[in-house]
């Protein structure tokens, strides 16, 4: 990728409602250089996507926005995964994928973790709560959602920050235009988080528990072989954690950032929600509708047909915009305005269809105890004045980098 299709492309990873606005009001498909792909931005038209998964296959779903140099791709040949995951695999690999994370993330599961969940939130609003101001993605929204997913998984609570910071540096080193030198840092990151999630499989396979990690290594491991745990075996479970890890946290941090970020930029409907915290759930769908965590993931025609007027090839890449359908108008009315008491919002923030987010509900009650935190112990929270908001940039994850607030 040259330097000017990169700059193009930090520019639409700022900010990329306009690109979407565009599209949304030109006829057929809009195709974007700097993502190699045709943007696919409105409601009606990723909806059709994601009811014909047999037409647009999810498998480059996590394609690199930027290929890594030959000397980062060197690093994490030495280490482990590279395998299919569950958000990248179609038909009946995909059910096969899906079916242990589902019972891992069932109702009860969720349930289960509550009180754990509730008791870290508090925790970590207690680190802050008398200081009278706070880094929030730092001091919480890094840390929340990592430890919730290491309890549900059943990961060691020492190792979390390492395997959550090894998310953090996959995703800059596939969906960020780094230098060499970074990529290489990175890269190495990376694999020290898929070295820790091996040393967790080897354990658990040893000494089978009542938790994620073990019910996706008994599927991979009873269907073929009965039990035994084989190399291929590592490296497919690696992929399957790194990938539940980071489909788990990146994306609920990033939620609780904007979350707070939109509540505290509205600050009537901040007041709102402190005199009425039974809107609490409306808001967190507005949030999740309005600055979409996941902006969107790739998929590619399997035959040649027209999509929105537009015809395609087989081979086409697509870039499947949840954030520029939450917009659309058709769907939403006064879609750029942020407004919690918002009735019906039917968004597509949690995807929709075969690959729709089996994690909606752990994440939806993070962000519930995020907020009753918040709205109950510091209800006079405000954005620091002289601390300017800048978002963190990927197509797939949106945040902010850095969120001061005061109170
Ligand atoms: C605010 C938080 C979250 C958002 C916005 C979100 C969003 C999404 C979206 C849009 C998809 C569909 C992807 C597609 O169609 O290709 C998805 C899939 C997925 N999500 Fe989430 N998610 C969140 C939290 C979680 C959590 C907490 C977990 C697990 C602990 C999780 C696990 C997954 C997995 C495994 C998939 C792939 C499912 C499949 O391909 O069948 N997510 N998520």
């Amino acid at each position: 990728m040259d330097r000017e299709l990169h700059a193009r492309l930090d520019d639409l990873q700022c900010d990329p409602y306009p690109h979407y606005t565009r599209a949304r009001q030109t006829e057929g498909l809009t195709h974007l250089a700097e993502l190699d792909a045709w943007l696919v931005a409105r409601d009606a038209d990723v909806r059709e996507v994601l009811r014909r998964p047999e037409d647009f296959s999810s498998s480059p779903a996590l394609r690199p926005d930027v290929l890594p140099a030959p000397a980062a791709l060197a690093v994490l040949g030495g280490g482990f995964g590279g395998r299919p995951v569950v958000v990248t695999a179609d038909g009946a690999q995909h059910q096969q994928l899906r079916a242990p994370i589902v019972r891992g993330l069932s109702p009860a599961r969720v349930t289960a973790v509550l009180p754990y969940a509730a008791e870290r939130a508090a925790a970590l609003v207690d680190t802050f709560a008398k200081d009278g101001h706070v880094e929030l993605m730092s001091a919480y929204a890094r840390r929340l959602p990592g430890e919730v997913v290491g309890r549900i998984v059943g990961l060691d609570p020492a190792d979390v920050p390492g395997v959550v910071h090894g998310g953090h540096r996959a995703e800059e080193l596939l969906f960020r235009p780094l230098e060499e030198d970074e990529q290489i840092a990175a890269a190495e990151d990376v694999v020290a988080m898929q070295y820790t999630l091996d040393r967790y499989v080897l354990e658990r396979h040893a000494q089978p528990r009542e938790d994620l990690g073990t019910e996706l290594i008994a599927s991979v491991t009873e269907e073929a072989d009965g039990g035994d745990l084989t190399l291929e075996h590592r490296h497919q479970l690696v992929a399957h954690l790194q990938n539940l890890f980071i489909a788990g946290h990146l994306t609920t941090t990033a939620l609780i950032g904007t979350t707070v970020l939109h509540l505290l930029r509205h600050p009537d409907q901040w007041e709102l929600l402190c005199a009425e915290p039974e809107r609490i759930p409306a808001a967190i769908e507005e949030a999740a509708r309005y600055d979409t965590a996941l902006q969107g993931f790739r998929r590619v025609t399997t035959r040649p047909l027209v999509l929105a007027g537009t015809e395609l090839p087989a081979g086409a890449p697509l870039f499947i915009a949840f954030g520029a359908a939450n917009r659309d108008e058709r769907r939403h009315a006064r879609a750029d305005t942020f407004d919690i008491t918002r009735t019906p919002n039917r968004h597509l923030a949690f995807g929709f269809g075969v690959h729709s987010c089996p994690g909606s509900q752990l994440a939806r009650e993070q962000l519930r105890l995020t907020l009753v935190e918040l709205t109950t112990r510091l209800p006079g929270l405000r954005l620091a004045e002289d601390r300017p908001v800048t978002m963190r940039p990927t197509m797939i994850h949106r945040s902010p980098y850095a969120l001061h607030l005061a109170w």
